[in-house]
């Protein structure tokens, strides 16, 4: 299989470079602008071919990043899963079907529902440049959710990358809730703000209450340790910009940090860490302070200091999102 990021960022580039910049730009502004706030579930907002192209080209790119890191995560809490088969509810242009493939590159078939026109006819062509055989043979389903998600057969791997928030209350709970009947393992992934995270901790919840085992990224499968209000369980992934989507965004920064927060859970053994770092590392001379979600359930600050030797060097290449500590043979 060859690089799927970069058979992915050069798909994303011939589909910016094809496109009349002046009117990717305009739309651009305008989905910014319905992405800021909270979306109207009655409203669509990938409408025309230039609203996709223009989603390809300045969102993609960071909702594939945030995915593939969510389920690399998942994968290395659940170590025996291995899906052949996979689900993605409001797939857009497959951001998601690129990621998981990435992360597991055990997915033989990957089914997409999308409400949007437009965004299936750009997402099938992009996954046919793939060389990744769920990405390049995926199957793309006009569907609107109005609730559950349709009868099927049962899937390995269930995801839904930033769309909970495009849905009412209701909507969420009943698609989160079939999504875990349906599936083995689900993964779900919104932005990275305060009302991202409280939509994850409800869908989190209903998952558990379906009968499936919080896999990532908590240590632990109790109630989230975090006071409601007063802070919110996210990661941030770092991306390159391209030439175009500085244009776009009418940035100067050649990258961007892209926030996120996210939930797994599964039906399959978990090997959960023992903690995991919320924030960037504080590194100072001679001592790193970690901010640990904690088991048990806790938040704390554990200071390593330099006498702590080997434990203090692992803590110097601890990275916002890691386990801590860092599991056997990863060098950290
Ligand atoms: C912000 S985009 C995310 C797309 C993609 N999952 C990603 O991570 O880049 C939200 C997607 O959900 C789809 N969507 C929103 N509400 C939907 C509904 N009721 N039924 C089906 N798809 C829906 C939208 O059309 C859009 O493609």
């Amino acid at each position: 299989m060859g690089n799927l990021n970069s058979e992915l960022f050069a798909a994303i580039d011939s589909v910016a470079s094809g496109a009349d910049e002046h009117a990717l730009a305009a739309s651009v502004q305008e989905l910014m602008g319905k992405y800021r706030s909270r979306v109207d579930p009655e409203d669509l907002v990938l409408a025309s071919d230039t609203d996709v192209a223009a989603y390809a080209a300045y969102r993609l790119p960071a909702t594939f990043t945030a995915a593939r890191s969510a389920f690399e995560t998942a994968a290395a809490s659940i170590p025996d899963l291995a899906p052949a088969t996979h689900l993605d509810v409001g797939g857009g242009m497959g951001a998601a079907v690129w990621a998981a493939s990435d992360a597991w590159p055990s997915l033989r078939s990957t089914t997409v529902l999308e409400q949007s026109a437009p965004a299936i006819a750009l997402g099938r062509r992009i996954a046919r440049r793939s060389t990744a055989p769920a990405v390049s043979g995926s199957e793309w389903r006009r569907f609107r959710l109005t609730g559950a998600v349709p009868d099927g057969p049962r899937v390995d791997l269930a995801t839904m990358s930033y769309v909970l928030n495009e849905l009412t209350p209701r909507v969420q709970e009943e698609v989160v809730r079939s999504l875990a009947r349906r599936a083995g393992t689900v993964v779900l992934i919104e932005p990275g703000t305060p009302e991202g995270y409280a939509r994850v901790i409800a869908a989190r919840r209903q998952l558990a209450e379906e009968g499936l085992t919080v896999a990532a990224p908590c240590p632990h499968g109790e109630a989230c340790p975090i006071a409601p209000g007063e802070d919110w369980c996210h990661f941030s992934e770092r991306l390159n910009r391209s030439g175009v989507q500085r244009r776009l965004k009418f940035g100067t920064l050649g990258f961007e940090d892209e926030k996120f927060s996210f939930v797994a859970a599964t039906s399959a053994p978990v090997a959960r860490p023992a903690n995991r770092v919320l924030r960037h590392p504080h590194k100072r001379k001679g001592l790193v302070s970690l901010n640990l979600c904690t088991t048990p359930p806790g938040v704390e600050e554990r200071v390593v200091s330099k006498r702590q030797g080997e434990t203090y060097r692992a803590a110097r290449k601890a990275e916002w999102g890691d386990a801590w500590p860092p599991p056997e043979g990863t060098g950290r």
